[in-house]
């Protein structure tokens, strides 16, 4: 289901649904017929992403949607209000609201969060469902702002539906089960996806990935019957102001390998342990049409991780795309080596600032839970912007120290590394050992094993998968800004 959204002055007469902003306190607006202690009895008190539906006998039905305190109203607020609202009319085919027209935010940022909110809440996976009765049926949506605010308005709706659009494209991948979603099929959708997005393209196959020595990719990738492929994009503007490398793990199914995972409803998501090449091609899909000025290439690092005779063993000893050989002692930790591969070729090609996404530890998950994202890195500055561009997408991320008095815990006696470090400080011991493929170039980590999936709706995130990090790295690179130092 794709929402086409519409600026207007007024609200247009066929509309089935207005919706209609209430603050938390101050006066309520006239049109809603009923004051706060009327609304107060049906629960309902304006507090941010509360709605409160009042059908008509005739015309359209009118739905309340609480936007909290006006001084905290923000760009996230109007998102999560817009979710809200998208919420209340999802068996209904068409809304007009005054939500985006506020003077706390800009009008721009003001319609792109709204729009947001609403494509991220109406967002259902259902194709693979017979009875798809649980999509949400809303088609069109107008917002209604002051005519001194349409051209504004017009550029945050493009901006949001691009940006909303590219989350659900990462949705899709991330829920997408792994038969249906080999490394080779991810792959032909990327390439399709490039095609589109004016990105050139490359696929290495499991030959191609052996002449480039990928052999963090391919050792992951050797128990599988399924063959790997990794996936570079590249967007160039005429004259970038930077350029940046974005490194994806796209694990299509982590069965943990040789170290088998014990079966666990969590692993039930292991399909969606290729969020980060999801969030990589998603955020690549947008960046034309975004008229990004930023030169952008990405790596999608994607192979399933599989026990079987061929599998990799403990013991083994890998050597990674730069040189460095890796003792395996885990086979579960698969996310660091395809990752090694891919920050090793993102850093020869000597970028400004490097990002690697990935679903990389379940230490990660313990410590922040499954609404914050870890970020580390070997640059403050670089990590100041992934967090500004967290910040203004409203995906949550904490940064952890690289802490350099656990490299020792990555000492092997054979080779120049172990792929483990010991049992605790888990998103440490795997962000260090990435650091080791970075070089000197700037570069940030988000380890998004937390906040992948949710367990139930709420606000803009829809059940299931939540690509999270396209949104961040959308507006990372939107708003990159070279690196001093
Ligand atoms: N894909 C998992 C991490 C994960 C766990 C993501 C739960 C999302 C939810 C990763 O490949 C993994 O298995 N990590 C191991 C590392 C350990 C063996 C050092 C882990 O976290 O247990
Ligand atoms: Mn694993
Ligand atoms: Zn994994």
């Amino acid at each position: 289901m794709t929402i086409a959204v519409d600026i207007a002055r007024s609200t247009p007469r066929s509309v089935e649904v207005v919706g209609i902003p209430v603050p938390s306190e101050g006066p309520v607006p006239r049109a809603l017929g009923l004051n706060r202690a009327a609304l107060a009895t049906h629960g309902f008190e304006g507090k941010l992403g509360q709605t409160l539906v009042l059908p008509a006998a005739n015309g359209a039905t009118t739905v309340a949607i609480g936007v909290g305190k006006p001084a905290d109203l923000t760009a996230a607020s109007l998102r999560t209000a817009g979710a809200a609202l998208a919420r209340a009319c999802a068996k209904r085919g068409s809304v007009a609201t005054s939500l985006a027209d506020v003077d706390a935010v800009d009008t721009r940022s003001a319609v792109q969060a709204v729009v947001e909110g609403m494509i991220l809440a109406s967002y259902r996976y259902v194709d693979l469902k017979a009875d798809k009765s649980t999509a949400s049926r809303l088609e069109r949506v107008t917002l209604t702002v002051a005519p001194a605010k349409a051209a504004a308005a017009a550029a945050g709706a493009e901006r949001g539906l691009a940006i909303g659009g590219a989350a659900t494209l990462a949705r899709d991948l991330a829920n997408t089960p792994p038969k249906h979603l080999t490394a080779r099929l991810f792959a032909e959708q990327a390439v399709e996806i490039a095609h589109a997005a004016g990105l050139e393209v490359e696929v290495y196959d499991e030959h191609g990935a052996a002449e480039l020595r990928l052999g963090g990719l391919l050792g992951v990738n050797a128990g599988s019957t399924e063959p790997p492929r990794m996936v570079k994009l590249v967007y160039s503007p005429r004259t970038p102001n930077g350029h940046v490398a974005l490194v994806g793990k796209g694990v299509m199914y982590d069965s943990g390998g040789i170290s088998l995972k014990p079966s666990d409803p969590m692993h039930a998501l292991m399909k969606m342990d290729m969020t980060g090449a999801a969030t990589v091609l998603a955020t690549m899909s947008v960046l034309k049409a975004l008229k990004v000025k930023t030169k952008v290439t990405g790596y999608l690092m994607c192979t399933d991780n599989m026990p079987s005779g061929s599998a990799m063993k403990l013991g083994d000893v890998l050597t990674i795309r730069n040189g460095t050989t890796v003792e395996i002692h885990n086979t579960d930790a698969e996310g660091r080596l395809v990752l090694a591969d891919g920050l090793s070729l993102a850093a020869e090609e000597k970028p400004d600032a490097i990002v690697d996404i990935a679903t990389l530890t379940g230490a990660c998950l313990t410590a922040l839970g499954q609404k914050i994202a870890g970020l580390l890195g070997n640059r403050q500055p670089w990590i100041d912007q992934v967090k500004a561009a967290a910040e203004r997408a409203d995906e949550p991320v904490w940064q952890l120290p690289l802490a350099k008095e656990y490299r020792k815990l990555l000492d092997s006696n054979v080779a120049d590394l172990r792929n483990i470090g010991g049992p605790y400080g888990g998103t440490i011991t795997a962000s260090l050992f990435l650091n080791e493929f970075v070089g000197d170039v700037p570069w940030a980590h988000l380890d998004i094993a937390g906040p992948m999936n949710v367990d139930a709706d709420e606000g803009w995130l829809t059940r299931g998968a939540t690509g999270f990090g396209a949104r961040l790295l959308i507006e990372l690179v939107s708003g990159f800004r070279p690196i001093a130092g």
